[in-house]
């Protein structure tokens, strides 16, 4: 004997596994499946509404004469969607199923057939699309108020009609789909937006880094138009940059990724804020006057302003900004001391110093190497971080005089 069925029990089951199934037609073959396996009709078949194409289409169907799925599709204008669509309140006929046992009821009911003259009509239209479709009781799922799917259910093998708590069931088993079915398209319509607004973002930022680049490029030429306004005869930058580089590597200054990225960049636009000095000033021979002192001070901080507008490069406005700080407080802007001056500040200055000294100037000749290391010597403690002076000393060994000089 068959075991009686718990349709409550069923429908908690159902309910757990919707919330879990992201995929609405995996769903919905889980269901097909489940009342094939369970209850004793001859086919069941599921619809789904097709929003793309405003269509229902057979997504599965089960049971000996089921209707292969795919091979149907019910448009808008179908008699029976359009029952279902339109929800019409008809005396001896339930609004939220259709079975051939009611239409067929209503069809042998001369009074409530007198009282509405289209109604045979209309109901002789839904028992044919019911018979091709070869369905004894076809339920909708809703939800909030739109059809978004259709059970379909073949005769019971026992031939009885189906029971009240039955087509309860599967009433509330049809709804709890279209709202699990509408759940899912609401959480693929959020990626999807998610994944338009990542690509965004992506785009956002690709167009932020070329403008970062060119405006760095546009910056980097200002500094080699200083090294010329500068008189530097030689390739002032890049030995500089040589330079810089090696001494950071010789004091373990990790230079992996970014910081190497930002020492490079402030070696090379350290005094790109002399723009804004006069040449007059730049190539004077003589001392210069408090007034075109000031002016020439001024350069750190017109460096920093004008790398204000590269975001990914806010820590080489602020080693630009201190590399004439001296080690011993004397400096400028700020008189910062000691370990206060950034690292790589304090880089910049010993190499920078170190190759101006070496290079011919429109104002006085080269020092030679020997010379402008004594100098270098001098001055450790009091302009230059004896640490960075001998690490320079190092490097210098490293990469050689005679290179330096052959680069120059
Ligand atoms: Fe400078």
């Amino acid at each position: 004997m068959k075991k009686k069925l718990d349709y409550q029990q069923i429908l908690r089951m159902a309910s757990k596994s919707m919330v879990r199934v992201k995929d609405p037609r995996r769903l919905l073959k889980m269901i097909a499946r489940y009342i094939d396996r369970e209850i004793n009709v001859k086919h069941t078949s599921i619809l789904m509404y097709e929003q793309a194409k405003k269509r229902y289409i057979f997504v599965d169907s089960k049971g000996d004469k089921r209707i292969p799925a795919g091979l149907v599709r019910l448009d808008i204008e179908n008699p029976l969607i359009q029952w279902f669509t339109r929800r019409e309140k008809i005396p001896a006929l339930s609004k939220d199923f259709v079975s051939c046992k009611e239409i067929c009821g209503a069809l042998s009911d001369k009074k409530i057939l007198a009282e509405e003259p289209e109604l045979r009509k209309r109901l002789t239209v839904l028992r044919r699309e019911l018979e091709v479709l070869r369905a004894a009781v076809c339920v909708p799922g809703y939800y909030k108020g739109e059809l978004l799917g259709l059970l379909m259910l073949g005769e019971k093998k026992n031939g009885r009609n189906f029971s009240d708590e039955e087509l309860d069931f599967f009433q509330t088993l049809a709804n709890d789909a279209a709202m699990a079915i509408k759940m899912a398209a609401y959480h693929d319509d959020l990626l999807d937006r998610n994944r338009e607004l990542e690509e965004k973002v992506k785009l956002i930022e690709s167009l932020r880094a070329k403008e970062q680049e060119i405006y760095y490029q546009i910056v980097l030429s200002l500094a080699r138009e200083v090294d010329t306004k500068d008189s530097y005869t030689n390739n002032h930058l890049e030995q500089v940059e040589i330079l810089g580089l090696k001494t950071a590597e010789e004091i373990g200054l990790d230079l992996e990724g970014r910081r190497r990225d930002v020492l490079i960049a402030s070696l090379r636009l350290h005094d790109v804020g002399k723009i804004g000095v006069p040449d007059g000033i730049l190539k004077k021979r003589g001392k210069l006057t408090k007034e075109e002192w000031a002016l020439m001070k001024d350069h750190v901080k017109k460096g920093a302003e004008i790398l204000e507008p590269l975001t990914d490069f806010r820590d080489v406005a602020k080693i630009i900004m201190h590399h004439h700080e001296n080690y011993d407080g004397s400096g400028y802007p700020d008189g910062l001391k000691g370990e206060e001056i950034p690292v790589e500040s304090r880089i910049v200055a010993v190499v920078d110093a170190f190759h101006a000294m070496i290079s011919d100037r429109c104002y006085r000749k080269a020092l030679s190497f020997n010379e402008a290391l004594k100098e270098l010597k001098r001055a450790t403690k009091k302009q230059f971080d004896p640490k960075i002076v001998t690490a320079f000393f190092s490097a210098i060994k490293k990469i050689g005089l005679k290179q330096l000089s052959a680069a120059s």
